[in-house]
C-alpha cells in the first residue's frame, strides 16, 4: 500500500503488543505524513533554534541539564529524535558540533527548511551509524524513546557513541500520563488504566497493520533501562507547569500541568 493510501485510513487506537520493527516502521510513516502539521503546530512554542524540553515550555537556557553553556562549547553532541533540529540548532550557537538524528525524512526536510548549519541523520536511535566514542554528550528533548519498544537498546548504542564521562540526557511523556485519558480538560484527570499495563499503545488500520506507537514504561522501568544500557542516573527532573504557559499541546494543559508531573527528564552519565 502506498504511504498515500495509508494516511486515507482512520486508524483504530487499541492497546496491543508491538515489536521494535513494527514500532518503527509504523512511526517512520507517521512522522513522515504528520511531520507539515506537526511544525505548523508547535513550530513556533519550539522555536528555530531554542532547546525546549518538553510542552512544559522548560528551556535549556533555564535547566541547564546538559551542563553550563560554556561547558558545551566544542563539543561533540548527538540529537537523538531530533525533528527539525531546533534544539541541535541552539547547541550549535553555544559553539558545539551537534549531529542531529531522526527516523523520519520529512522532519528533517523541515530541519533543512529551518537552516543548513546542522549535519542531519536519517536513522534509526536503535542502530546508531557512528564509531564508538564519537560524542561528548548525547540529548534527546521526546526524540525516540516514547517510540520503542527496546529503549535499552537505544541506550546501549547511545554508550557506545558515546565517550567516558559523557552525559546522556533525554525526556519522556511522564510515566504517570499513562493511567490517565490523554485529555487536557478535566476528563483527563480521572484514573482510567492501570498505570502498571505496559502494553503499548497503538493505531492501526483495518488489517491490523501499525501506523503509529507508543510504549509505556514505569518510572522504575525507566530506572532499571537506563542502568541495564550501562548508564549511571543522576537526576529525575520533572518539570512543573510554569504560570507564563498558557498553551495546551495534545493532552498536556495548564489544568492538569498544575496537578500531576508531564514530563520526566532523565540525566544519564557514561562512566
Ligand atoms: C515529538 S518529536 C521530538 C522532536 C523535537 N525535539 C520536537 O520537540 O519537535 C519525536 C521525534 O522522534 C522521531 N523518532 C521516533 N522514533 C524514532 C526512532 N526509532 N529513531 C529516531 N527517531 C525517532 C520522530 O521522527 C520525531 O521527529
Amino acid at each position: 500500500m502506498s504511504q498515500e493510501q495509508e494516511a486515507r485510513q482512520e486508524p483504530e487506537a487499541t492497546r496491543r503488543d508491538s515489536d521494535s520493527t513494527e514500532s518503527s516502521h509504523a512511526n517512520r510513516g507517521w512522522w513522515n505524513r504528520n511531520a507539515d502539521d506537526y511544525q505548523i503546530e508547535h513550530g513556533t512554542f519550539l522555536g528555530d533554534d531554542r532547546f525546549v524540553w518538553g510542552p512544559e515550555g522548560l528551556d535549556e537556557v533555564e535547566a541547564e541539564l546538559l551542563g553550563p553553556p560554556e561547558s558545551l562549547k566544542d563539543l561533540d553532541v548527538l540529537e537523538i529524535g531530533a525533528g527539525a533540529a531546533q534544539c541541535s540548532r541552539w547547541l550549535t550557537r553555544q559553539g558545539a558540533r551537534p549531529v542531529a538524528l531522526d527516523l523520519s525524512h520529512r522532519q528533517l526536510q523541515h530541519a533543512l527548511r529551518i537552516g543548513d548549519d546542522v549535519p542531519l541523520v536519517e536513522a534509526d536511535a536503535g542502530a546508531l551509524p557512528f564509531r564508538d566514542g564519537s560524542f561528548d554528550l548525547a540529548c534527546s528533548a521526546y526524540g525516540a524513546i516514547p517510540f520503542v519498544a527496546d529503549p535499552v537498546r537505544v541506550f546501549r548504542e547511545v554508550r557506545r557513541v558515546l565517550r567516558p564521562g559523557g552525559r546522556w540526557v533525554f525526556s519522556v511523556t511522564h510515566p504517570i500520563r499513562w493511567a490517565f485519558p490523554d485529555e487536557p480538560g478535566p476528563e483527563g484527570l480521572s484514573v482510567a488504566s492501570s498505570y502498571f499495563d505496559r502494553t503499548p499503545y497503538v493505531e492501526q488500520d483495518e488489517q491490523g497493520r501499525a501506523m503509529y506507537v507508543e510504549h509505556h514504561r514505569t518510572v522504575g522501568d525507566r530506572v532499571r533501562d537506563v542502568v541495564a544500557g550501562g548508564f549511571r542516573l543522576v537526576d529525575l527532573v520533572e518539570p512543573e507547569w510554569p504560570a507564563w504557559n498558557t498553551q495546551e499541546w495534545g493532552g498536556w494543559s495548564p489544568l492538569r500541568g498544575n496537578l500531576i508531573p508531564g514530563s520526566a527528564i532523565f540525566v544519564c552519565v557514561r562512566d
